[in-house]
């Protein structure tokens, strides 16, 4: 079965949220406005499997959705809400507790991570934030999700997900009238040169909202000065940048940087070498503040302006909410009438 286009992608509400998050995600996010629907959610029960503070997490809410608009996203062509405000997500996730296996999940990398050393003392919903995440895609029937690198095994569960379903319930699937699948197998988005954007103090470690170090990252919230300060004390090693991208083995600090300003400028990794390339770093980097600065100053400073804007914000949020469950509510009673529930 033909599925029509549609995008989807999720930004967790917990603080911080840096170049990574706006290199990897938000920028295509905005790109892929023109060519498609999208939906795009504030994953706010993500943000809970970890400890938090309540009164933070209703401020990181509305900071996410600000970033959002501030970047370019039209919250009225397209869709912009936070999860819990639709049911449906939780809801489906529970179906999906039933299709996903305890071996799946096993596998998954990023719980690893996470939950540390400690594993016994993690919570469950850390463990199946995996499957919360099918779930928010799946119930929109979405095909293509746009997402920086660390997301791939997540994406690639949730289409085990969907095929398992698919395949367990063909014969309830077809009998409802929805041919030969229900769910699409969703398609992650990686693209570009910086799908993975490294620390500023270690080039081999990503760039994340939980490091100790704020020198480690460069929020969206940092003014021209943080900007400038942070670029000027990232780590590099003594050697001038080379010419041509095989010179970049091995100089993770280098690379990182070089893709920083290649993904800000819209230019290729060898176009950026090939303009700076037999340069000193501090020249490099004196470029990089400028272009860093012109890219992100404003964006920092409309999205501190519309954050500060709760009853702009918050009706943002409850008109994408009635919206995206106008979506997802008959997908859901699909959902149940595929499975056997009575309704
Ligand atoms: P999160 O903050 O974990 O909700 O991530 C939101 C989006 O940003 C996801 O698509 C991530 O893959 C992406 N992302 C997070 N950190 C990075 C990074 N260091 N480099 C590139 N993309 C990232
Ligand atoms: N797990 C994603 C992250 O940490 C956030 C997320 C939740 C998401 N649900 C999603 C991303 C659905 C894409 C699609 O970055």
């Amino acid at each position: 079965m033909a599925f029509k286009e549609l995008v989807f992608s999720g930004v967790q509400p917990t603080g911080n949220l840096h170049l990574g998050n706006y290199l990897g995600a938000i920028v295509k996010f905005v790109e892929l406005q023109d060519s498609h629907d999208c939906i795009y959610c504030v994953v706010d029960m993500h943000a809970i499997t970890q400890a938090h503070d309540p009164n933070q997490l209703i401020a990181n809410i509305r900071e996410v959705t600000a970033a959002f608009i501030a970047c370019g996203i039209d919250p009225k062509k397209h869709i912009v809400f936070n999860q819990s405000q639709v049911a449906e997500h939780a809801e489906l996730a529970w179906v999906f507790n039933c299709v996903a296996r305890i071996g799946w999940l096993n596998r998954m990398t990023q719980f690893k991570e996470k939950a540390g050393k400690d594993r016994e003392n993690a919570s469950i919903g850390l463990y199946d934030y995996p499957v919360l995440m099918a779930a928010d895609i799946l119930v929109y029937r979405a095909t293509h999700v746009p997402v920086g690198e660390d997301q791939k095994q997540h994406l690639e569960l949730s289409r085990d997900i969907a095929q398992k379903f698919n395949n367990d319930f063909a014969e309830s699937i077809a009998a409802h009238g929805f041919g030969e699948g229900f769910f699409p197998l969703p398609e992650p988005l990686i693209q570009g040169p910086a799908t993975r954007v490294m620390s500023l103090r270690d080039g081999t470690k990503k760039m994340s909202k939980s490091d100790a170090s704020d020198y480690s990252r460069i929020n969206l919230s940092d003014d021209a000065d943080a900007i400038a300060q942070k670029v000027r004390k990232a780590k590099t090693d003594p050697e001038p940048l080379p010419s041509e991208l095989p010179g970049l083995d091995k100089r993770p600090e280098a690379t990182n940087l070089v893709g920083i300003y290649a993904a800000l400028s819209g230019a290729t990794k060898d176009q950026v070498l090939a303009e700076f390339g037999g340069g000193q770093f501090s020249q490099f980097k004196a470029s990089l503040v400028d272009l860093a600065v012109a890219k992100l100053g404003p964006i920092g400073a409309e999205m501190k302006k519309l954050s500060a804007d709760h009853a702009y914000i918050d009706s943002v949020l409850r008109d994408g909410s009635a919206r995206a469950r106008a979506i997802a509510a008959p997908n859901m009673k699909a959902v149940k009438e595929i499975v056997g529930f009575l309704s």
